[in-house]
C-alpha cells in the first residue's frame, strides 16, 4: 500500500513542519518508509547551491529515503513574503505540473509521502492558483494542524469547510498547543471535535523541541496503522 498526506494548517507557524517530521519518523519506526516534500517555500536562505528552506531541510532529514534537495523543494524563494509575491519578485512562475512531476518522482523513492503546504489552505501561488490546488493535484487526503490559540476555532472551521468545498478528503486534524498561556484548551478542543467532520488524530502539548526525541509518542502504533490502513479510500470518493 502507498499514499501519503497533505499537511495544512490554520495559519503559518502553527506546527506543520514539526508535526510532519514527527509523522515521517513515526512512519519509519513502523516500517513504512516515507519522504517529505515542501513544494513551495519562501523566506529561504541563500547558499552556494541555491536557496534553501529550513522546513524542506528538516523534512529531508526526517525522511526515510534520499533525494536531491530540489526534488523535495522545487520552488524556494528568498524573500520572506507571500509565495506569489516572492515568485513575482524572483521572476518565477509556480507551475503545478512541475510540482506534480517532482511528486511523482518521489513516489518512486518511498511508498509514503508527507507534503507540507505553505501558510494556510488558500495561500495564493499565482494568478488563479492557490496551495489548495497543489493538494488537489497530488490527490492526497489532508491533515489539518490546528494551532491552539485564541482565534483558532474560526480558522479551523473555515479551513475544514474550504477543504471539503475543494473536494479534498480530510483524514483528520491535530490539536497543537502552540500558546503555553492558552486557557480553556479542553473546551476549545471539544468545540472542534463536535464541528469538524473528521477525527482528532493527535494532541500535542506545548513543548519546546527536545535535542533528541520530540513528541513522538503522540503518533503511537495504532494511529499510524489507522492512517495507513484507511488510505486506500481515494480522495474524491471520501469527500462524497
Ligand atoms: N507543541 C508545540 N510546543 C511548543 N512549540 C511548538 C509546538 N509546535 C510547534 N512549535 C514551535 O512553533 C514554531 C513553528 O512551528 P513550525 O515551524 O512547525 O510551524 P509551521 O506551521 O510549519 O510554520 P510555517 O508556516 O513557517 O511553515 C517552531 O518554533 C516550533 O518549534
Ligand atoms: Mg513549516
Amino acid at each position: 500500500m502507498s499514499g501519503g498526506w497533505f499537511i495544512t494548517g490554520t495559519d503559518t507557524g502553527v506546527g506543520k513542519t514539526r508535526i510532519a517530521c514527527l509523522l515521517l519518523e513515526a512512519l519509519a519506526r513502523e516500517g513504512k518508509p516515507a519522504m517529505g516534500m515542501k513544494p513551495v517555500a519562501s523566506g529561504c536562505r541563500a547558499t552556494g547551491a541555491g536557496p534553501r528552506s529550513e522546513d524542506a531541510e528538516k523534512l529531508l532529514a526526517a525522511s526515510a529515503g534520499s533525494a536531491d534537495y530540489t526534488e523535495i523543494n522545487p520552488y524556494a524563494f528568498i524573500p520572506a513574503i507571500a509565495p506569489h509575491l516572492a515568485a513575482r519578485e524572483t521572476g518565477v512562475e509556480i507551475r503545478l505540473e512541475k510540482i506534480l512531476e517532482n511528486f511523482q518522482r518521489l513516489q518512486h523513492r518511498a511508498p509514503w509521502l508527507v507534503v507540507e503546504g505553505i501558510g494556510g489552505w488558500m495561500v495564493p501561488l499565482g494568478e488563479n492558483q492557490a496551495m489548495a490546488d497543489v493538494a488537489r493535484a497530488v490527490g492526497l487526503p489532508a491533515i489539518l494542524v490546528v494551532g491552539l490559540r485564541l482565534g483558532c476555532l474560526n480558522h479551523a472551521l473555515l479551513t475544514a469547510a474550504a477543504i471539503r468545498r475543494d473536494g479534498v478528503a480530510l483524514a483528520g486534524w491535530i490539536a497543537n498547543q502552540i500558546d503555553p498561556a492558552m486557557t480553556h484548551v479542553e473546551e476549545n478542543i471539544d468545540a472542534l471535535r463536535g464541528s469538524i467532520d473528521a477525527p482528532l488524530l493527535a494532541r500535542f502539548p506545548y513543548r519546546l523541541p527536545a535535542p533528541q526525541g520530540d513528541l513522538a509518542p503522540v503518533f503511537p502504533h495504532e494511529m499510524i496503522m489507522h492512517l495507513t490502513s484507511n488510505f486506500y479510500v481515494k480522495t474524491n470518493e471520501r469527500s462524497e
